[in-house]
């Protein structure tokens, strides 16, 4: 059992609904266990640059159900460079912090990773994205919320797709993984969903078209991860177009939207699951490592795997959504 007097905490990347509820989490967990928590503004900008704040019980109140981040969040160009992490251990050992926790994606814990080697330092990852593309946990913080609001807004969508018989391409968040795209594809009975993990989709789509099954609905629904190889929905519909012009189409980027709003009562669930078990796992001589969910259980999962595999999408959902448009 380690007893550390100071933990540092920061949030980095792209921000997801729940880091509040994560920080909150990680900061009364410290406090409980008469551990000092340091917040650090900006993601790794605020360890190179030395931005810290002390952080009280209520300086984390009321922050539960709020989208966003308090402590700020960045992608740091700084920190990839030596002298930038020279810079940021320099400020934590003045600080007097001994370890670290972070809430982030993939590129937080190369970061981590990194720093955490050259440095003999302890610390700990919590995944924050709302992409859910990290392999080791069932579940990222963020990905629920994300995933309802799009929902919310292909529900809308519909409606004006069906009134005016128009074929709509909705593209979603997700340049590596099409996590969103997939669930959220068959939460809303998309007609098609097309992702980066798979290649064959504007095939089945061309003779969904042609076969004219379709023919019986009003309105047809594709969502389109951005990262797509087609190129993103703008690029797809004008594909779809040579070959369908009699189609009305339209296009829709939800784009940030996804980021934000108030984290959805899973995510706020998870985050304060996963927040403790962070403070819970650097007391107990983790390192290295990310804290996630599996199987509805904590898991520690070496940060060397979760950067290193790929999480896979069940491609078994794209024979579903088949089904399900049947
Ligand atoms: O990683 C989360 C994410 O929202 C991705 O889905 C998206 O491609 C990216 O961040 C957008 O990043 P930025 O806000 O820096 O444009």
């Amino acid at each position: 059992m380690t007893k550390f007097k100071r933990i540092g905490v920061l949030t980095s990347g792209g921000d997801a609904p729940g880091m509040n509820a994560a920080i909150r989490a990680v900061v009364r967990a410290g406090l409980s266990n008469n551990i000092n928590i340091t917040g650090i503004i900006r993601g790794y900008d605020g360890l190179v640059n030395g931005e810290f704040r002390e952080m009280s019980s209520r300086k984390v109140s009321n922050i539960i159900h709020r989208g966003g981040t308090i402590l700020k969040s960045a992608r740091s160009e700084a920190f990839r460079t030596q002298e930038g992490r020279y810079k940021s251990y320099r400020n934590l050992i003045e600080e007097g912090i001994e370890a670290l926790i972070v809430i982030g994606g993939d590129g937080t814990f190369t970061g981590a990773r990194i720093f955490g080697e050259e440095y003999d330092f302890p610390i700990v990852g919590i995944p924050g994205t709302i992409d859910n593309d990290l392999f080791g946990t069932d579940m990222t913080i963020g990905f629920d919320t994300a995933i309802n609001t799009v929902v919310e807004a292909v529900d809308k969508i519909r409606d004006t797709a069906s009134s005016h018989e128009r074929l709509f391409f909705i593209e979603v968040m997700g340049k590596d993984a099409g996590f969103i795209a997939l669930r959220a594809g068959i939460a809303t009975g998309a007609e098609a969903i097309f992702i980066p993990e798979v290649q064959t989709e504007l095939d089945d789509f061309e003779s969904y078209l042609f076969n004219g099954s379709n023919q019986r609905k009003s309105s047809n629904i594709v969502l389109v991860a951005e990262g797509d190889e087609t190129g993103g929905a703008f690029k797809l519909a004008d594909k779809v177009k040579i070959k369908f012009p009699q189609y009305d189409m339209r296009v829709t980027i939800l784009g940030h939207i996804q980021r934000g709003g108030s984290p959805s009562a899973y995510d706020r669930y998870i985050a304060s699951r996963l927040g403790v078990a962070a403070i819970e796992a650097l007391m107990d001589n983790q390192r290295s490592i990310m804290v996630g969910l599996k199987h509805k259980e904590i898991d520690h999962i070496p940060f060397a795997q979760t950067i290193k595999h790929h999480k896979e999408a069940d491609k078994t959902l794209m024979a579903l959504l088949k089904t399900l448009n049947y």
